[in-house]
């Protein structure tokens, strides 16, 4: 059988991380989900749309390659926010999933990271992994990557955003922000990256017995 891993968290939990590394390890392909609400996002905007208007949102999804979106802006801080708006819309989310299905049913397996991966997208997934750390940790590493890529970073206001988008993704009614009830949660607070990536290793391992 495929190996489909699933992983779930809040912003800048490090998800994406061991999703990419997870993928590498098992030679997997991986799809980072939130790049799709963000292009979402970033298309409206590109439009001088407003990020309700559900119908432009709609139409946007269904034509979607990520191809076409520069993810260096794709990833700037103020399209997570945006994201997390146009991600509230159930039509949204609808018109995003048979793509990110189909790439999970590759013969090959895949890896994908979002916020309903193992409740929504795969429930059917091998291994289901759900990330947290505290808004702390999760604000500081974010204000890291930041200020790395050259872009503003200051901790209180990230700190603020982490919060802002932890409520209203676990808060709406689509889909929330949760784990599924067989995932495994894995607290980063006080792991770097090679100490999250060994337990993530060790808890698919274990799955696939
Ligand atoms: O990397 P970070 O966690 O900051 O954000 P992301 O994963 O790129 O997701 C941006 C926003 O898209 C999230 O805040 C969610 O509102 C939304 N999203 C979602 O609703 N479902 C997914 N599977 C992935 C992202
Ligand atoms: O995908 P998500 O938004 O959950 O997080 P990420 O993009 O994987 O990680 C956010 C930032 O935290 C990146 O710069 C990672 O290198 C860093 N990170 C870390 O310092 N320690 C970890 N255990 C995981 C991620």
């Amino acid at each position: 059988m495929s190996l489909v891993i699933a992983i779930d968290g809040p912003a800048a939990s490090g998800k994406g991380t061991l999703a990419r590394r997870l993928a590498a390890h098992y030679g997997l392909p991986h799809l980072d989900t939130g790049l799709l609400y963000r292009a979402v996002a970033c298309a409206l905007l590109d439009e001088g749309l407003q990020l309700d208007d559900a119908e432009a949102a709609v139409a946007a999804a269904r034509g979607l390659s990520l191809t076409d979106f520069d993810e260096t802006r794709l990833r700037a801080r103020d399209m997570g926010e945006a994201a997390s708006v146009v991600a509230a819309m159930p039509p949204v989310r609808a018109a995003l999933i048979d793509m990110q299905r189909s790439f999970a049913a590759r013969p090959e397996g895949a890896a994908l990271d979002g916020r309903d991966i193992g409740t929504v997208v795969c429930p059917g997934a091998s291994v289901k992994i759900f990330v947290t750390a505290s808004p702390e940790t999760r604000a500081t590493r974010r204000a890291l990557e930041l200020a790395g890529r050259g872009e503003e970073a200051d901790y209180a206001a990230i700190l603020e955003d982490v919060k802002k988008r932890d409520a209203r993704d676990s808060g709406r009614s689509a889909a929330p922000l949760k784990a599924a009830e067989d995932a495994v949660t894995l607290d980063t607070t006080d792991l770097d990256i090679e100490e999250a990536f060994a337990a993530a290793l060790k808890i698919v391992e274990a799955r696939r017995g």
